[in-house]
């Protein structure tokens, strides 16, 4: 199993609600997509947190746009007159993550109406699996897209993996669910963490460690995210939100 490759034809426009000035680009599949560059300040391993993160919360039922990768050849984004993008563009030349636009979708702030107290528990079950912190009211990275929630951005995930050398707090990391979007439904959570620990299954793990191209995944690198990741899943009363069971 591997992400489809596209290449990039057109730098559309800046997306600025963000930290990591992704782009809106065309791809020669006629494809419009959110280019995430692997030279944004986080580097390739935000990508790499994309991808792995992005498809646990897919094959555990949740929405999240399809993920490409893409090929950038910097010279699209020459009539670009912003410094700041002509200089990401430029380091970012290569291989990046194109993640499939939403057109018309809007960042959802609870206004809309709320998911189901299941899918709320889910997605707070799983921001916590994974440590991600990009989840609150300030910046929910969440968009509505056709009624529907989607899950976006999930680069800051994973976040042991900037430092090897402490990863092995990640095991039994606590999880500050007070910021969280979904905090409300922490009483929840450990209603649905059985069903959840157990279709996140060694195979689930390797494939989507799997999808991570070689060109931002140090050799054997692979195994120390399986390691961490099934040592988490394991210790489970550590970080779970709503206590443990
Ligand atoms: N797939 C998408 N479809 C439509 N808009 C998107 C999509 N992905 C991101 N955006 C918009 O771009 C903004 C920045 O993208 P995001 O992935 O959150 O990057 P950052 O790392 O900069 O926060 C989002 O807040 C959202 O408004
Ligand atoms: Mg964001």
């Amino acid at each position: 199993m591997s992400l489809p490759i596209v290449t990039a034809t057109r730098y559309v426009l800046p997306l600025r609600e963000g930290g990591s000035l992704p782009g809106v680009v065309e791809g020669n599949d006629l494809g419009t997509y959110v280019l995430k560059f692997h030279g944004a300040g986080q580097g390739p391993k935000a990508l790499v947190a994309e991808i792995i993160v992005g498809e646990l919360f897919r094959r555990l039922g949740l929405r999240v746009p399809e993920l490409k990768l893409m090929e950038l050849d910097p010279a699209i984004g020459k009539s670009e007159p912003d410094h700041e993008i002509q200089e990401l563009l430029i380091r970012s030349a290569g291989l990046n993550l194109a993640v499939d636009f939403l057109p018309g979708s809007f960042g959802y702030d609870g206004s809309s109406g709320k998911p189901d107290d299941t899918t709320m528990a889910r997605i707070l079950w799983l921001d916590a699996y994974v440590a991600n912190v990009d989840r609150s009211w300030r910046n929910t990275n969440l968009l509505v897209w056709h009624k529907d929630l989607w899950l976006i951005d999930h680069g800051a995930a994973l976040y042991f993996h900037h430092s090897w050398m402490s990863a092995e707090r990640f095991t039994t990391l606590p999880y500050d669910a007070a910021d969280h979007v979904f905090a409300d439904v922490a009483p929840a959570v450990p209603g649905i963490d059985a069903e959840l620990a157990a279709a996140i299954t060694p195979q689930l793990l390797v494939d989507a460690i799997g999808l991570v191209p070689d060109e931002w995944i140090a050799e054997g690198d692979r195994d120390r995210y399986l390691g961490h990741l099934t040592a988490r899943l394991a210790d489970r009363s550590a970080w779970l939100p709503g206590g443990a069971r």
